[in-house]
């Protein structure tokens, strides 16, 4: 995947400065982001537009929500009759709201200690900026690898993966972007809004799963 379109944010964000996501998102800092309205907002607005790409004609659907937080997106979903569960690393997001409608899991999405062929889509909102971060990272390619491969088990044929993440530059979007289709049948591409304003840009990748399970 390449693009004519370029750019690359300098100022340093916490996924630069933080090596485990664990180490940010703690203490009062968890609480104001689970807390926070205005993020809440957000959240919403881009799962909606999640949503739209995931274009479904019905809501009889199951969903993964990967890296979901506090659940503003699995909330969302589930209020929009679709069927959740919410997948985070880090517990203490869990255990702010009740989240029983929304099947929380403690667990990394690199490794989702999940069966195989179970999900309509996985969505991931506002995380893959921490999963993916260095092209020259070694084991941050081993590890987004075997999350490609563990997407693609945990979906079944046809399924849909919706990513909107904050990637540092093109370079890592369209590595990112490669890794999917190299590591699994998995077919699509980016879609950015707003690209040409840098506050309001927002990228989703977007992929479908062809075949079944056993590549
Ligand atoms: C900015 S928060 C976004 C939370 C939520 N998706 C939202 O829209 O509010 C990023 C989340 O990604 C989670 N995360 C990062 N790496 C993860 C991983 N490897 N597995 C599961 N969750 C992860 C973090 O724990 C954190 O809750």
């Amino acid at each position: 995947m390449s693009f004519n379109y370029k750019f690359h944010v300098k100022k340093k964000r916490p996924e630069d400065i933080y090596a485990d996501v664990r180490d940010y998102y703690k203490k009062q800092r968890l609480l104001d982001y689970a807390y926070s309205k205005s993020m809440m907002r957000i959240q919403e607005k881009i799962t909606k537009r999640v949503l739209e790409l995931l274009d479904f004609d019905n809501n009889n659907k199951l969903i993964l929500d990967a890296g979901c937080g506090p659940g503003f997106a699995s909330f969302y979903l589930q209020q929009h009759g679709f069927k959740v569960v919410s997948l985070d690393l880090i517990k203490s997001f869990l255990n702010i709201y009740d989240m029983s409608e929304i099947n929380p899991i403690n667990g990394d999405m690199s490794h989702l200690p999940i069966k195989s062929n179970i999900f309509d889509a996985i969505i991931s909102i506002s995380a893959f900026q921490w999963i993916y971060r260095e092209i020259s990272g070694k084991s941050e390619n081993k590890s987004l690898i075997e999350l490609v491969k563990s997407f693609y088990l945990a979906l079944k044929t046809n399924g849909i993966i919706v990513i909107q993440f904050y990637p540092k530059n093109t370079k890592i979007l369209e590595k990112i972007g490669s890794i999917f289709v190299k590591h699994a049948p998995f077919e699509g591409g980016y879609i950015i809004d707003n690209e040409n304003s840098p506050k309001k840009r927002k990228i989703f990748l977007k992929l479908v799963k062809y075949g079944n399970s056993s590549f």
